[in-house]
């Protein structure tokens, strides 16, 4: 059945969001998705519908293992940081989940195991001994994000152990020419490794999923002709029809953070296998805190289940998920709703670094985040496509639509209904019945646009019967009314229909504007608005509260704040007067010194020397080199060990006294060391690795 057609209330309803990697904090994409399906939830409740909103950390994963190590810290202690930071972001974007939990919980260590333990049981499990690039020195297997070499194709360096960034070629790390691992700058050997797969390639997975993908309502029209393509039988050399699943490898080697493969000792999960199973281990977690029996709420035909993801992760969603849960004997999701991409200023946002819209920044301006919910509603569609922020769009949809439309047909009639009726409402006349009539009329259609997703045409039909109401307002004119003599009663009616009106406006705008609602329900003293309720009026002589201002219009300073980069140093303190810059030299020139990020693995003292410190410097040739600075008056060993600087590689070594220094490390100071004394020796920022090329 499709997801949009109309059921009997109550319905039950599971909904998710992806779980977001705990490796970084939420960017504004992350933001956008929990908007999108908060706004869904949101709507469904006031259907009447009954909904478990949850999503969870995506803890597992060597990128994690790897982060947490380098920061010093366990996995589970690095993940449960990441996880004390998500609250001010959701509360800040009145984001309901109803909870949040981890993949790394026992809930979803027992889960996963289960369905693993099913799927073997069904047949669909088979084992396979690869061959694999391992890293003696860290001993471990190395996932392919961390080998490097050169591009087999066209000979690139430092490319990954996928795909190269030059040309776009894809290939197995195996092909790379000169591997190294970029977690030790090691060669990595070639070793066999015993790896668990799920046999997608098995005809029954592909008879279900090639069913299961095109039944009505699953997904949507484009996300099925994006993966239909796996499904397609290809022709295979012998002539013979191949269909393109291939089996799923779902195992790691241990050391791994993850999830044990039972009875396979040192074998783990691979993390997308026990990902999506998180989002039943929220469930399952968040039913123990509210008394709600998971099992039978899982097994009820009536449960629906509707997961909301992003377009990178459509395979894991339309596939692997499905097939999972079916054959382990489970209830598949009733649809998986595809957005995309968030652009900031037409940027694309890279995952681990975001844009320039930084959620955080948005709310400690002050600005509002009903603001970002209206915006973001306004400009999506149930379809997967990307959606772009522009700042100009965006203050021209929340002044001229949100504050200009909807906001000022309160603030045109509320205070006559204080100052001049005691507060209290009055009776609607033909004309002003015949506005209401016509807004409630409206009420279906807006509620299956949002049934549908389709948030920028329900906010565009509300907009449009905001205009209607502003018309009847500027025909009316209650400020002229208010003037003359003996039009009481009129006043009376045209302020009291504009305040039925700002109520049903204020109901279909409320999955947006959670918070901006509860305020008007305040306000207006009304029971907490829905869809089913909707078609109520206020009676004559209801009592409303004071009008008092319910949002600001968006200031450009905010914006001109939100896109500022972050604040340079004060004028006055740019060096000032200092040495002219050297002759110009072309990029030739430059390519010439091979300039390289470098751990310094020791640093000590330089007996008989009182300017020199001696370094020991990694930059991943599998071998160490010997370095004499001239930075002893600005720190001390202590300070620099374990700490990445940049160097000269390809200096011709140099005799000293003390021994060969086999380099030169770049530090920053004056020409003249009296004027403004101090060296600081240079640090890359964050994130790079001994080895890499400085260009
Ligand atoms: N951990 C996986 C998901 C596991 S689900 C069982 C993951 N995490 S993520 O943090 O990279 O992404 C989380 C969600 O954010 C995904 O749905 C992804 O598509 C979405 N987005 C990431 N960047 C985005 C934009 N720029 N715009 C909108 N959504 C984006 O993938
Ligand atoms: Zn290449």
């Amino acid at each position: 059945m499709s997801p949009t057609s109309p059921k009997p209330a109550p319905r039950q309803l599971f909904v998710t969001t992806a779980l977001p990697y705990a490796n970084g904090n939420f960017h504004i994409g992350h933001i956008m998705e929990y908007i999108q399906a908060d706004i869904w939830v949101r709507f469904q409740r006031m259907q009447g519908h009954t909904v478990h909103f949850v999503c969870a950390d995506d803890a597992h994963g060597a990128p994690i293992m790897i982060a947490a190590e380098k920061a010093g810290k366990t996995p589970q202690q690095f993940v449960a940081d990441i996880a004390a930071g998500r609250k001010p972001y959701l509360d800040g974007f009145h984001i309901a989940f109803d909870n949040w939990h981890s993949t790394d919980a026992p809930e979803n260590h027992e889960l996963a195991q289960a369905i693993y333990r099913d799927l073997k049981a069904a047949g669909l499990i088979a084992t396979k001994t690869i061959e694999q690039f391992f890293d003696p020195d860290k001993n471990m297997f190395l996932p392919d994000r961390f080998i490097k070499g050169e591009c087999p194709k066209c000979g690139a360096k430092d490319q990954y152990g996928d795909n190269c960034e030059n040309c776009g070629a894809v290939y197995a790390p195996t092909e790379l020419k000169n591997p190294y691992s970029a977690l030790s700058g090691v060669t990595p050997v070639l070793r066999n490794s015993e790896h668990y797969f799920f046999r997608l390639s098995d005809a029954r997975c592909v008879a279900y999923l090639e069913q299961w993908t095109q039944e009505s309502g699953h997904l949507q029209t484009e996300v099925y002709n994006k993966i239909k393509e796996w499904l397609t039988p290809v022709e295979s050399v012998d002539g013979s029809a191949v269909h393109g699943l291939a089996d799923w490898d779902i195992s790691r080697d241990a050391p791994y953070f993850g999830i044990e493969i039972p009875d396979a000792p040192g074998k783990y999960f691979y993390v997308w296998l026990d990902a999506p199973i998180g989002y039943l281990a929220s469930l399952k977690n968040h039913f123990g805190k509210i008394g709600v029996d998971y099992d039978a709420f899982m097994a009820d035909p009536a449960t629906e289940q509707y997961h909301f993801i992003g377009k990178d992760i459509i395979t894991f969603h339309t596939l692997f998920w499905p097939a999972l849960l079916h054959f382990s004997g489970r209830k598949t999701p009733n649809a998986v709703f595809v957005h995309g991409f968030l652009t900031v200023n037409s940027e694309k946002m890279s995952k681990s670094r975001g844009t320039g819209l930084d959620p955080l920044k948005y709310l400690s301006l002050g600005m509002n985040p009903e603001w970002l919910r209206y915006y973001i509603a306004a400009k999506l569609n149930s379809r997967n496509e990307d959606v772009e922020f522009s700042p100009e769009d965006f203050m021209a949809r929340v002044n001229a639509d949100l504050v200009g439309k909807y906001i000022n047909i309160a603030s045109r009639s509320a205070g006559f209904i204080s100052k001049r009726f005691a507060g209290l409402l009055g009776e609607v006349s033909a004309d002003g019945d015949a506005l209401l009539e016509h807004l409630r009329d409206a009420l279906p259609l807006i509620a299956e646009l949002y049934a549908e997703r389709e948030y920028g045409k329900a906010l565009r039909e509300t907009m449009l019967l905001a205009d209607r109401v502003n018309e009847y307002v500027d025909q009316n004119k209650p400020w002229e009314l208010a003037k003359q003599a003996g039009m009481e009663a009129r006043l009376h009616d045209v302020c009291t229909t504009c305040i039925q009106a700002f109520r049903l406006l204020t109901t279909c705008l409320k999955p947006v504007l959670p918070a901006l609602a509860e305020q008007v329900e305040a306000f207006l003293k009304v029971a907490p608005l829905t869809f089913v309720n909707a078609a109520l009026r206020m009676d004559a002589g209801h009592p409303i509260g004071d009008y008092k201002h319910l949002m600001q219009r968006v200031d450009t300073k905010q914006l001109d704040a939100l896109f500022e980069a972050p604040a340079l140093p004060e004028p006055e303190k740019i060096l000032p007067g200092g040495e002219p810059i050297a002759p110009l030299i072309t990029i030739d020139d430059f390519a010439k010194i091979d300039l390289r990020i470098a751990l310094i693995v020791n640093c000590e003292a330089v007996e008989g020397s009182t300017k020199l410190l001696r370094l020991t410097l990694d930059v991943g040739e599998g071998r160490t080199r010997n370095v004499f600075s001239g930075i002893a008056s600005a720190y001390k060993p202590s300070d620099l060990v374990g700490k990445l600087t940049v160097m000269v590689a390809n200096l011709a070594p140099r005799k000293m006294k003390f021994g060969v220094s086999e380099g030169m490390v770049l530090a920053a100071s004056h020409a003249d060391e009296k004027a403004e004394p101090g060296i600081y020796v240079l640090t890359p920022s964050a994130g790079a690795l001994p080895g890499m090329r400085v260009r």
